[in-house]
């Protein structure tokens, strides 16, 4: 495979980064080159260029007509996968704020069967642009199969390839490589890859075949969730049983992201320096969670929520693979009212009261 360049990434940022803070993360993959970003939401698009984010920002959730506005306002590239979106947009709304022509991006469905122009309907769809005046920045699709169906997603790439090839010549880009395709080199070699998981380190997969498949890729989760205890008190032992232990409560529950899922022992918390595990005790509440342990903790105790790791009971894709969830999921409900500390090679810096706020 040719390597790729960073011009070549568009660095996905959707769901406050996958939970990690958009405009941070952009920024950050701003000073490394990438000059490209994609969101859900045109209110995402917004809040990267409130934050001083530059380059193209595509909005890959479908455009709707009233968000129009939105995206000349904050020169984003909408995503269209019918003349609808457009049609009740009056002709000259159809244009960037210095009157250019809009470009959008179009999505085919090449086979993920949820969103996108069917193949057979591209040819109409982009002549009823053209009759719009509206232009195509891109013409891009989204793989269905996971790490373990590589064979499904190059079927996928096919169909897409075929369908696409008579624009080719027209100054129009594609793309297909998702997290997914840039781990089995599906799709890469087209105008840009479009990752978001792998960027972050979280898992792909939702099941434990497949994230034992995703570890051999080697990526490392970047985030982690540390809390200290806020109480804490001695318990008397359960039924002569239990030797005396303490409760320790934490101000982080699920409203903070920290899923009720994993109430009664099923996640637990590391102490960072025993590295020892202690299960939660009864329900994590909106804003609090409380665990078990056999020793009062020392002034300074640490503890870890969320582990950048694959470790049981801890790390997004146990919990993920665990509760049904996906390892996005798990990262990106860590709530905006999280403080976040950002740190680069051993080094804070930066520590934000939340993110995106
Ligand atoms: C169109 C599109 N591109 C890229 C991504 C990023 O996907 P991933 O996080 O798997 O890399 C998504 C996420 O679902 C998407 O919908």
């Amino acid at each position: 495979m040719r390597k790729l360049t960073m011009e070549e990434i568009i660095g996905v940022v959707r769901g406050h980064a996958y939970g990690h803070g958009a405009v941070r993360v952009a920024r950050h993959l701003a000073s490394l080159g990438v000059e490209t970003f994609a969101v859900a939401t045109t209110n995402e698009g917004r809040v990267l260029r409130n934050g001083g984010v530059q380059g193209k920002i595509h909005v890959l959730g479908n455009c709707q007509p009233e968000e129009i506005n939105h995206v000349v306002e904050n020169d984003l590239i909408p995503t269209i996968c019918w003349s609808n979106a457009l049609k009740t947009v009056p002709a000259n709304k159809l244009l960037t704020k210095t009157g250019a022509q809009l470009k959008v991006n179009v999505n085919v469905d090449s086979g993920l069967s949820m969103y996108g122009v069917e193949t057979c309907q591209l040819d109409g769809l982009i002549q009823e642009l053209d009759a719009l005046d509206v232009g195509i920045e891109s013409i891009f699709t989204h793989f269905a199969g996971g790490l373990t169906d590589r064979s499904g997603n190059l079927d996928q790439l096919d169909h897409f390839l075929n369908c696409t090839d008579p624009y080719v010549n027209k100054n129009i880009s594609r793309h297909a490589a998702a997290s997914v395709g840039c781990c089995q080199m599906v799709g890469t070699e087209l105008d840009y890859v479009r990752p978001g998981r792998i960027l972050y380190g979280i898992s792909t997969e939702n099941d434990f075949p497949g994230l034992k498949v995703f570890k051999d890729f080697d990526f490392l989760p970047a985030m982690s969730v540390f809390a200290r205890p806020t109480f804490y008190e001695r318990v008397p032992p359960t039924n002569g049983r239990l030797g005396p232990k303490w409760l320790a409560s934490f101000a982080c529950g699920w409203a903070d992201g920290y899923s009720e899922k994993l109430s009664h022992g099923i996640g637990s918390l590391r102490n960072n320096k025993t590295g020892q595990l202690h299960a939660l005790v009864g329900r994590v509440t909106a804003d609090e969670c409380n665990a078990a342990l056999r020793k009062q903790p020392r002034s300074g105790d640490t503890f870890t929520l969320l582990t950048a790791d694959y470790a049981d009971h801890t790390s997004p894709a146990w919990m993920a693979c665990t509760l049904g969830d996906s390892p996005a999921e798990v990262t990106s409900a860590w709530s905006r009212r999280v403080p976040r500390v950002y740190v680069r090679q051993g080094e804070v810096v930066n520590i934000t009261a939340g993110v995106d706020l």
